[in-house]
């Protein structure tokens, strides 16, 4: 046992944006860049092209690991994230889960009793398999100093898509079947709530070194609404792993959550938070660094625009949290118009300063 503990230990030593996670103070903050593989990448439109529509792509262990490592070959980045989508678990319950082409996510509503008695936990890892087998095939061609990273989407904003059945912008029917009907809501809630915990479960099994969890719209919701449907089922994911997981390393991203960070962070046992792009920076100093390390938090856009804006901007999130645990990201995804030659420059500057 003690050796395969000292081998964590060891692997954890080289690998900097693990040991930011867990709370280590680097130098230079370890990198890495959401939604880092993808369409701004002419490598990734030209397998995407092959393996056909979005998500044979994801369902394709060979495509997928492919895309998963294309990022790292141009850009010196820290970590890897699996390539695939928190719209899987409920393709894997047995919701039909479609992504037409410029109308992004397209699902069967899921709004009764009747049609959530109808999913099931108990076939996803059916559907799931080929993702493990991505994280696998990832781990085996990653240098040690890279970090693996797994995700899902947190349970409340699986629930937005699976209720209205595609992106919206208030998230107005899962809120109001949360609110009108809080049983059936939490049903649905609570299978996403199983899946999820053992989706990464099984992530961390094939190597996954950390997870992220990402609750997108962690907005226009009121303060008991984000206790009650954001950080309890997320706080049920994170103790469903770590109970087979202990310490597993876990990055939340509660997108809009604002002044609800603090909370969120003492109440699920993140170990680190992704800040969005509108958490200012003197707040995040004060009240959510001294409690997780932080991942912050360009404006994509400011990597469309590039130049001076850019690195200054850059320069100030660093200056931010220089002395204490952070990694450096974006706020949001980075943007299919961004050019190559601005993402270059901003990794060259985060590293070389
Ligand atoms: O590089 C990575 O970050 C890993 C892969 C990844 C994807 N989606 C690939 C993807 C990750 C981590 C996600 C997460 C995801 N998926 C989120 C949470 C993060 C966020 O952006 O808020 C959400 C809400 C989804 C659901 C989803 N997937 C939507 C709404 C869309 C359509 C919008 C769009 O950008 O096209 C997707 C599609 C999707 N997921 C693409 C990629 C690369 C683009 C699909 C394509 O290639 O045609």
């Amino acid at each position: 046992m003690s050796g395969s503990l000292e081998d964590t230990a060891r692997t954890a030593a080289r690998k900097p944006l693990l040991q930011a996670v867990r709370g280590e103070v680097a130098a230079r903050p370890p990198v890495w860049i959401m939604r880092q593989a993808g369409r701004y990448l002419p490598e990734y439109r030209e397998v995407r092209e092959k393996a056909g529509d979005f998500l044979s792509l994801c369902y394709s262990p060979e495509f997928a690991a492919e895309v998963t490592l294309q990022p790292l070959r141009r850009f010196d980045l820290d970590a890897a994230i699996l390539f695939a989508d928190i719209l899987l678990v409920p393709d894997a319950l047995g919701q039909h889960v479609a992504f037409e082409k410029g109308e992004g996510p397209v699902l069967d509503p899921v709004t009764s009793a009747d049609a959530i008695g109808r999913l099931s936990v108990d076939g996803i890892d059916k559907t799931l398999g080929p993702v493990y087998e991505t994280v696998e095939r990832v781990k085996a061609a990653l240098p040690p100093e890279k970090t693996m990273i797994g995700f899902c989407g947190a349970p409340w904003t699986v629930a937005t898509y699976m209720v209205a059945g595609r992106g919206t912008s208030d998230q107005a029917p899962a809120r109001l079947l949360a609110l009108s009907e809080p049983e059936t809501f939490g049903r649905l809630i609570d299978m996403i709530v199983e899946a999820s915990a053992h989706y990464l479960i099984r992530q961390f099994k094939a190597g996954a070194d950390v997870v992220q969890i990402f609750e997108s719209w962690a907005l226009n919701i009121d303060e008991a609404f984000f206790a009650r449907w954001i950080v309890e089922p997320t706080r049920r994911v994170i103790d469903t792993v770590r109970a087979e997981i202990p310490d597993a390393p876990i990055i939340g991203f509660p997108r809009g959550a604002g002044p609800l960070i603090p909370g969120y962070i003492k109440a699920t046992g993140v170990n680190a938070v992704g800040l969005d792009y509108a958490v200012p920076l003197e707040f995040a100093r004060r009240e959510i660094s001294p409690l997780a390390c932080v991942q912050g938090n360009l404006d994509p856009l400011r990597v469309v625009a590039g130049g001076k804006q850019m690195l200054e901007r850059t320069d100030e999130i660093l200056s931010a949290f220089e002395g204490s645990p952070h990694i450096f990201n974006l706020g949001h995804g980075i943007v299919p118009q961004t050019p190559i030659a601005h993402v270059e420059a901003l990794i060259e500057h985060v590293k070389g300063r």
